[in-house]
């Protein structure tokens, strides 16, 4: 077993190589840097990430691999081959920027692995093994680490390219929470470093019920949550940072929003409530919110702005809640 788990790190940090030195000095890795370098990713940052490329074909990998003696059956385990319906094997990751997965001591663990051209999928992974937990692992993480204890901050995003769009603008203390949704694990590997945590998930609808769930889990942790609000017009953090700089970023981090505060805006942009059904809906959304606030000056102060902004009656909204409190005990 021991043995076991070496040779997956080992075998981990030899594919990583062989995609890196594939990237940087072979001629089948040159899409792969056009590419890159067409979203502003630097040799820095390849370096930092250990950004790779694996290259077309089925088998370079897989050939390269067994000429030096690595055990087919170990490479099926980590998924960096897949096999055939009828007989051998063929390489998982081919034409694909491959980004390392590293755990919090800086070992590879996992890969993403993204298209260059337009197809699906646009990104594949690799399957779940002993080492590569998606619960457990954000992506970034083990360059971020040291950022995030000393902004005392951690800025959570969805995607791999968020976390590199953001260090490549030196915003150093991002992580990305791998494409699933944010996991009381991670969110207990991120209150190592700080108590505060910044979530700025893709604008779409499945970015927004993202952070709702995201919100939840964090406090429910004990974090101190706040929402990073991207203008319309940027779907994610990198689109945003295609088309500003470093500092209208940082006026985002300056003006993100409470946890109520992007509740409301949720229901701003979701609910219509300028009917009564509306307003019903609102409310019934809101309830537990405001009563997961254990702190009644914190929950009541809100409830004014909730009344405010909805159009609807302070103290009715208050008895309500009261209600709910009663209730939900
Ligand atoms: P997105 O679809 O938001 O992709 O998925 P993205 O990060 O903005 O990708 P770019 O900018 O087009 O390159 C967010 C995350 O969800 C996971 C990945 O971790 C991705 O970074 N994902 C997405 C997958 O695992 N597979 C997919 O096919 C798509
Ligand atoms: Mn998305
Ligand atoms: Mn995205
Ligand atoms: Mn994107
Ligand atoms: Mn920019």
């Amino acid at each position: 077993h021991e043995n076991n788990i070496k040779n997956l790190y080992r075998i981990h940090e030899m594919a990583q190589a062989f995609f890196h030195n594939c990237l940087t000095k072979t001629s089948y890795g040159k899409p792969g840097l056009l590419y890159l370098k067409k979203r502003g990713i630097n040799n820095d940052i390849i370096n930092l990430f250990h950004l790779g490329f694996a290259p077309p074909g089925w088998d370079k990998l897989s050939s390269a691999f067994i000429k030096r003696g690595i055990n087919e059956n170990l490479l099926l385990q980590v998924g960096l081959i897949v096999k055939k319906k009828t007989s051998g094997y063929y390489d998982r990751f081919r034409e694909r920027i491959i980004i390392p997965i590293k755990d919090e001591k800086g070992r590879t663990v996992g890969f993403g692995a993204r298209l260059i051209k337009d197809g699906q999928p646009k990104y594949l992974n690799s399957p779940e093994t002993l080492l590569f937990n998606k619960r457990n692992l954000l992506f970034g993480l083990n360059e971020s680490k040291k950022y995030i204890r000393q902004y005392d901050y951690a800025i959570i995003v969805e995607g791999y390219m968020d976390a590199i769009a953001l260090a490549s603008h030196n915003i150093a203390n991002s992580v990305a929470s791998l494409g699933t949704a944010f996991t009381a694990e991670q969110c207990k590997k991120i209150l190592r470093y700080t108590s505060n945590i910044y979530f700025c998930y893709d604008g779409d609808s499945a970015g927004q019920n993202a952070t709702l769930r995201a919100l939840s889990i964090a406090r429910g942790q004990h974090a101190a949550v706040k929402v990073i609000l991207l203008p319309d017009g940027s779907k994610d953090p990198d689109e945003f940072l295609q088309k500003h700089d470093a500092a209208a970023f940082n006026k985002l981090i300056d003006n993100a929003v409470s946890f109520i505060d992007f509740h409301l805006h949720y229901i701003m942009q979701n609910i219509d409530y300028t009917s009564l059904e509306g307003k019903l809906k609102a409310v019934s959304f809101i309830l537990p919110i405001l009563s997961s606030i254990d702190n009644l000056v914190e929950s009541n102060a809100y409830a004014v702005k909730v009344s405010q902004t909805l159009g609807i009656d302070e103290t009715d909204l208050r008895n309500e809640l009261q209600k709910y409190r009663k209730h939900s005990n």
